[in-house]
């Protein structure tokens, strides 16, 4: 939320409240991809650039693709015009998000190849670089995890940097990340996404 709807809340809460209640009950008949490609679009036709980043973010983990973000653009062109979409496709474009790739708009979900198990120390995490990706790797006796580099907030590229032991810290607004799970801890209130993976013939791999 922003800061300016935060302080609305405060100093207006009825009137925000009912504000919020009505938004919740608008949209009780569409599920959920329907409803956060809408929410897309509204954040397009207002340029609020956080809140786009905020709710694409938020689309794609529900499981839009990229071509729908696309189409329900355009699809919108009569109320938003060119120039507002222009607008959006350039802030998508400086997130970086290796999905919106024209090559990975049009490519099946399949498994990559990530390195030699070798490369991964028991109790360390190992951050590399795959298939125009980003990937970090945590490692125990027990468990192999794979997560994405990209944070589920606002899809910062998270650097090696921000990981001290288990702690992984978005520089961008602070959420914090348990990296032997994946969780969030602290500032926010979604996972790191995680890939599948499996060991073949010595070699990790993940799928997405
Ligand atoms: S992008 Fe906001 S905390 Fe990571």
């Amino acid at each position: 939320m922003s800061d300016a709807l935060q302080y609305l809340l405060t100093s207006r809460p009825e009137a925000m409240g009912a504000y919020f209640k009505f938004m919740k009950a608008a949209g009780r008949g569409l599920d959920p991809k329907t409803r956060a490609l809408i929410s897309v679009i509204t954040k397009v036709g207002a340029q609020t650039e956080s809140g786009l980043k905020q709710y694409l973010t938020r689309a794609l983990q529900l499981g839009v693709t990229p071509n729908e973000v696309l189409d329900a653009m355009l699809m919108a062109f009569p109320m938003l015009g060119l120039t507002k979409i222009t607008w959006a496709i350039d802030i998508i474009l400086t997130m970086e998000i290796p999905e919106f790739s024209p090559v990975a708009l049009h490519a099946e979900a399949r498994w990559h190849r990530i390195a030699s198990m070798t490369a991964f120390t028991l109790g360390t995490t190992t951050r590399l670089a795959c298939d125009e990706r980003e990937v970090f790797v945590y490692r125990s006796e027990q468990t192999l995890r794979v997560y994405d580099s990209r944070c589920p907030h606002q899809i910062t590229n998270i650097p090696a940097l921000a990981l001290q032991d288990k702690c992984l810290t978005c520089p961008k607004h602070g959420w914090v990340f348990d990296i032997s799970s994946g969780l969030c801890t602290s500032g926010g209130d979604r996972p790191l996404r995680e890939f599948p993976h499996k060991v073949d013939e010595e070699f990790l791999l993940a799928y997405w």
